[in-house]
Parts: C-alpha cells; sequence; structure tokens
C-alpha cells in the first residue's frame, strides 16, 4: 500500500469543476429477471440490494453513454470541447480493443487537439482516471481533463447466469477537473493498490491474447464475467475499510468527519460492512445501487450525482470514495467538494 503523501499535495490543488451522468432509459427489473433465471427479487434485495439497472439496446456501445455524461459536465461548466485537454475513459467494457474509447468520445465529441487514453481499473477505474487525470493539472501541464467512467455490463454478461446477471447495469459518468482556486477544495490525498492474486476471482477469459475468441472459447463462454462472488465479497469490505481508515488516519480525520461516502455500488452489504467499520455517520452514506446496479466504472460519479440530488454535497463538503474491483483494484480517495 503507497503510504507516501501524493505528489499533488506539493503542486497546484486540483478540483472537480463539473459533473455529468448518464444511463441508457431501457431497465432490467428484478421481474424481467426472475421470467429469465432461477431468481427472485427478494433475494436479489436481500443480498445484493438492487430493484432495477438500466441497460442499452443492441448497437449502443459505451462510447455512446460517456458521450452524453461527457456533454452534460461540460454543459454545466459552460464550456465547449475544445476548451478541454485531455481525456481519460475508465471502462472494462471499451468499444472494441481499438482504437481506444477515448479516442472515440474525441472524435464524437469533436474535441479538436486534445489526447486521451483508456484506463482499466475495473471498478475502481474512475477513482484512478481521477488521480491520473490530477497529475496533469497538478503540474501544470493540463488547464481541464475531462475523466470519464462508463461500462456496458450488459455487453459481457450471460443471462443465462443467475449468480452474476441480477448484478450489473449500464451507465456512465464525467467530471472536469482544473485547478482549484485554493486549498480549502479539491482532491486530498488518496491510497490505491492492486493485488493481482486475486485476479482468478472476477475475470473474464476469453477474448484477449491468452484466449483470442474462437468458436471454442464462445461455446464454453469465456467472453462473459466470471465472479467467486464469496471472494470477492470478503476482499472488498476487508481491503476497502483498511485503505479507507488508513487514509482517513493519515489526513487526521474520522468517519464521522466524512459529509459523503461514494463506494462503489457493487453490493448493499459491502456499502454497510465499510460504513460501519468507518464509523460513518448514516446520512453521508451515498447509496444507488436500487436503481443502478453495478455499472463497474459508473457508479461512483453516478453516485456523486445522487448525492447532489440529495443536497449532500455543498462547496468544503469532505468527501470519501472508495471501491474494489477486479484485479483486485482498490482505490481510497479523499476531497473536498468545489461547487
Ligand atoms: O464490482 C465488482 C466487485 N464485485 C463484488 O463486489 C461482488 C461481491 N460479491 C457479492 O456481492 C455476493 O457474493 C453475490 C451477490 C455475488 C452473491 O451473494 P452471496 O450472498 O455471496 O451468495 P452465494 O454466492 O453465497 O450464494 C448463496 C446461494 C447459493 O445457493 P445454495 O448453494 O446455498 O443453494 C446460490 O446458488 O444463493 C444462490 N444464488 C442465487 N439465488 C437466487 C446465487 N445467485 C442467486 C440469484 N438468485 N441470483
Amino acid at each position: 500500500m503507497n503510504d507516501s503523501p501524493t505528489p499533488a499535495r506539493t503542486n497546484v490543488r486540483v478540483k472537480i469543476s463539473a459533473l455529468g451522468t448518464y444511463v441508457p432509459p431501457r431497465l432490467l427489473t428484478n421481474a424481467d429477471l426472475e421470467k429469465m433465471v432461477d431468481t427472485s427479487n427478494e433475494w436479489i434485495l436481500a443480498r445484493v440490494g438492487i430493484r432495477e439497472r438500466h441497460i442499452v439496446d443492441k448497437g449502443t456501445a459505451t462510447s455512446d453513454l460517456a458521450v452524453q455524461a461527457a456533454k452534460k459536465a461540460l454543459a454545466q461548466r459552460g464550456i465547449g470541447p475544445n476548451d478541454i485537454d485531455a481525456i481519460i475513459v475508465g471502462t472494462v467494457t471499451p468499444d472494441m480493443f481499438f482504437p481506444s474509447t477515448a479516442c472515440l468520445v474525441q472524435h464524437k465529441l469533436g474535441a479538436r487537439g486534445v489526447w486521451g487514453f483508456d484506463l482499466s481499473g475495473a471498478c475502481s477505474a474512475f477513482v484512478y482516471a481521477v488521480q491520473t487525470g490530477a497529475q496533469f493539472v497538478a503540474t501544470g501541464a493540463h488547464k481541464r481533463v475531462l475523466v470519464i467512467g462508463a461500462d456496458v455490463m450488459s455487453s459481457i454478461i450471460d443471462y443465462t447466469d443467475r449468480a452474476t446477471c441480477v448484478i450489473f447495469g449500464d451507465g456512465a459518468g464525467a467530471v472536469l477537473l482544473e485547478p482549484a482556486e485554493d486549498d480549502s477544495i479539491g482532491l486530498i490525498d488518496f491510497i490505491h493498490e492492486v493485488d493481482g492474486s486475486g485476479g482468478c476471482f472476477l475475470y473474464m477469459p476469453g477474448g484477449g491474447s491468452l484466449n483470442p475468441s474462437t468458436r471454442e472459447t464462445v461455446d464454453q463462454k469465456m467472453h462473459y464475467v466470471h465472479q467467486d462472488g464469496q471472494q470477492v465479497f470478503k476482499f472488498a469490505v476487508r481491503k476497502q475499510t483498511e485503505a479507507c481508515l488508513h487514509l482517513l488516519e493519515r489526513n487526521g480525520l474520522k468517519g464521522s468527519d466524512v459529509d459523503a461516502f461514494i463506494p462503489h455500488q457493487a453490493n448493499l452489504r459491502i456499502i454497510n460492512a465499510t460504513a460501519d467499520r468507518l464509523g460513518l455517520r448514516p446520512e453521508s452514506v451515498i447509496v444507488n445501487i436500487d436503481r443502478f446496479g453495478n455499472t463497474t466504472a459508473g457508479t461512483i460519479p453516478l453516485a456523486m450525482n445522487t448525492a447532489m440530488q440529495e443536497g449532500k454535497l455543498k462547496k468544503g463538503s469532505l468527501v470519501l470514495m472508495a471501491s474494489v474491483g477486479a484485479g483486485f483494484t482498490v482505490g481510497a480517495a479523499l476531497l473536498r467538494w468545489a461547487f
């Protein structure tokens, strides 16, 4: 675990200056899933906490959701696509292996003179992308970086596998990173960690260089998400808590100081277990998994939007973001909200 303060602390403070989110209109409810696999609304609600999730129609890709979210963020800030310097897209469901989804988003936005890339961090991708983008702003290399977390999980889910198909949804969120006017707002610190020994518990084995797509890999359903839910669950509760506690402690903060805890939305029981262990105030815990399910890189910006709608984010609010995802990847970041 990286134990030293972030280099960004010695440079310009970086703020999130705008937020935009998008989910496709089509709903997949628990009642719909009851007709597809041997499951029940009661089981899904009790074990995961989801009522419904949004799913794309055929032909809609991750870049389409990302562009909608990005347009909203730019509109909120009152700027155009040519006013940004770089685009980072966190996703595990790029439109295709290459070109990167960032290139496709750049083109669809009509942003000229911009560079960008995709970042693979699974459910931690948004937190990782924010921290990555912030380095360019902190060093003065860029003035505005657009960071997007977007996934079309329905494109890699086996809708005959009840263990995974009830969990995931599609969605996207985008934030703009800019220099903060002063130290009272913006990103404060982060703790990120990866542990590849957990790679075997949540993965998509087919389609990469190890198992290139063939008729056999498709027949064996290797192009779908495979998960050992219990292993992921235990790791998520332990490491998310550990990273958040460590982060709070080294910044002289307690769980009760947090105004908005914005966790990855994978399972309501993971969120509640982490919140309990951190000693968070119940009203500070942001939950929207019931409406969106697990949208992988999309969950944290979507939860930021929920926090805004619930009036829990104001200028200066202390925000704690946290995630655990395939890899394993672990992310935790502290910031003061800027608008
Ligand atoms: O965002 C990426 C990170 N992913 C996560 O954080 C996921 C973490 N894991 C989880 O959220 C949970 O482990 C799951 C929601 C995936 C599964 O919940 P669980 O309480 O761990 O269930 P389980 O796998 O231990 O299965 C318990 C029972 C089994 O039946 P038996 O063997 O006890 O008869 C499963 O077959 O529940 C059964 N089951 C279901 N029953 C109804 C599994 N899925 C379903 C289902 N509907 N959809």
